[in-house]
Formats: structure tokens, sequence, C-alpha cells
């Protein structure tokens, strides 16, 4: 086995730097091991030997763009499961006769945005609480989740929806039975009519500002700006919220923003989960 090369305070510095500004994660100082295992392992892959030939190589040309990604795979947490948070799933259905009848024809959709979907699992448990609930209700509203991450990876496989059990270890027996089948011994398929709710797309949260998504009726946005720093997760945050259209919901992990307010939002009681309206625009109802 390779000793891993050492790393200097300058260079890591300067590796903290480049991921800050293109990603926006930090690596704080005690994860220095993390940073360094992580390049280690792709740098023996492609036979870099030396960090600063490996910076070379990200910033070279389309095959550097496609290394950036996998590195990016490497550097990224990807944790997550079905029904992760019951309580947020539990405020979404109570929430969600808001944006049913609406008059307008135009706005007949309700959209979802699933920020930082990883593989899926969030936006899938997202679309599967709303047709349980349209189901419950005897309603035939249309609604659609676009999932979003930066892992090209991670939406390879939400765009399989096959599942190892583990992951399912959360939701209601009776959700599994409705919109699953098993597919092997260990994994199960998620049903195309939820697969077809969803649609996954590669973004950089660091461009949420620009992106080309449209209004959203949800946003969602759990264990993502976790991993930025507090300035970063302000910009992102505020990008949000100029995504969501009046009246849309915002619902966030419980540690992604700590004590934030904003003039647009209003924040909606619940002892265990953060959510906030966005307010109407000013002249309208
Ligand atoms: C821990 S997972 C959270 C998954 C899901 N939201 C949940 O709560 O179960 C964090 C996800 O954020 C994504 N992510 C990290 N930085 C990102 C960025 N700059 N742009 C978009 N996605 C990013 C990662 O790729 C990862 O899939």
């Amino acid at each position: 086995m390779q000793t891993p090369l050492t790393m200097d305070d300058r260079l890591f510095s300067r590796w903290q730097e480049m991921l800050e500004e293109r990603i926006g994660i930090s690596i704080p100082d005690e994860r220095r091991s993390f940073l360094v295992t992580s390049l280690g392992q792709r740098m023996s892959e492609v036979g870099c030997r030396s960090y600063e030939q490996y910076m070379q190589m990200l910033q070279d040309g389309p095959l550097g763009a496609v290394e950036w990604e996998l590195l990016v795979d490497h550097l990224t947490v990807h944790e997550t499961r079905f029904y992760r948070d019951g309580a947020a799933l539990r405020l979404l259905e109570e929430q969600f006769f808001r944006f049913l009848g609406r008059d307008d024809e135009s706005r007949a959709n309700v959209d979802i945005w699933s920020v930082g979907c990883a593989t899926g699992e969030e936006p899938y448990s997202l679309a599967i609480a709303l047709d349980d609930y349209l189901l419950a209700q005897g309603l035939e509203n249309y609604f659609s989740v676009t999932a979003t991450d930066i892992s090209r990876a991670s939406l390879a496989t939400a765009r399989q929806g096959i599942y190892h059990r583990n992951r399912l270890r959360n939701l209601p027996v009776k959700l599994l039975r409705r919109y699953f089948l098993p597919y092997d011994l260990d994994h199960y398929r998620l049903s195309k009519t939820i697969r077809d709710r969803v649609c996954f797309t590669l973004m950089n949260l660091i461009d949420a500002g620009d992106a080309a998504l449209g209004k959203m009726d949800i946003i969602f946005c759990q264990n993502v700006l976790i991993y930025f720093k507090r300035e970063r997760r302000l910009e992102i945050a505020n990008s949000l919220v100029e995504h969501l259209r009046p009246g849309g919901l915002l619902i966030l992990g419980a540690g992604e923003l700590v004590n934030w307010r904003h003039e647009r939002l209003v924040q909606i009681p619940d002892e265990d989960v953060v959510a906030f309206r966005r307010l109407p625009e000013e002249g309208t109802a």
C-alpha cells in the first residue's frame, strides 16, 4: 500500500479555497486527513504523483471536468434514506391543501424542489407522501418534484429507483407494499407512477441564484447547507427564497440555518420542523 503524500498548511489552504469556491463545501482543519485520503485515492487511480500535478489536471479542459465530477462525488456526503424526517413529511401533508384547488389553470400543477437530493430517497419520499395524501383525500391534483444534486453518480442511481431494503426501514409497510416491487433478494424497485413524478437534474447549489428552474411552490432543503460556511448558507437560502412563489413553503433541516429570518418569509410554528411560508407580494391578497 502507498503511503499518503503529506499535505502542508499552504497546500491544504489552497485545496480548501478551491473546494469552497467551486462547490461551496467547507473542509475544516480537523478533516484534513479525510481530504488527503480522498485525494490520494483518486490520484492513485489516475496515476498522479503530486497534489500540484493533480490540481493542474483538474483544470485541464473536458478531461479535467470529468475528473472534477468524480472527485466531487468522493468529497461529498450522500447519506440519506426514505422517510428520513417523518415530522417534515407530516408538516408537508398538513400544509399541502393550500396548494390545491387553485382556480388559475396555469397553476394547476404543484411544483416541488428537493435540493441536494443525493440518491433520490428524499424526492421519492416527497412524491410517495403526496401521492398517498391525494389518494386518501380522493383528489387527482398533479404535482411534480424537481430533484437536484451536484453528484452525477448519485443522480444516476436515483434515476434507477432501485434500493436496498435497509434504505426503506422508515417507510410505513403499507407504502412499501403500494409503491415498491421486490427486485432481488435485498432490493426493491419503486413503481413507475412515483418515478415519473420526479425529474433529476445536475445542479451546483452555488449557481442556485441563476438556475433556470422557474418558481416553486414547495422547496425542501435538508442536510445540505450544513456542509457550507454560514455566509454561503445565507447566500443559498436567499436564492431559494427567490425561487419560491408567494405563498410557497420552504422546509429546512433542523441544523441548516440556526436563527435565520428573512423579510419575505414567515415561520410556521412547529415544534419539530423548521419551515417558512413566503408572504404574498405587496398589492395581492
Ligand atoms: C447528506 S446528502 C442529503 C440528502 C437528502 N437531502 C437528505 O436529507 O437525506 C447531501 C447532498 O448534497 C449534495 N451537495 C453537496 N454540495 C452541493 C452543491 N454545491 N450543489 C448541489 N448539491 C450539493 C451532495 O452531493 C449530497 O448528495
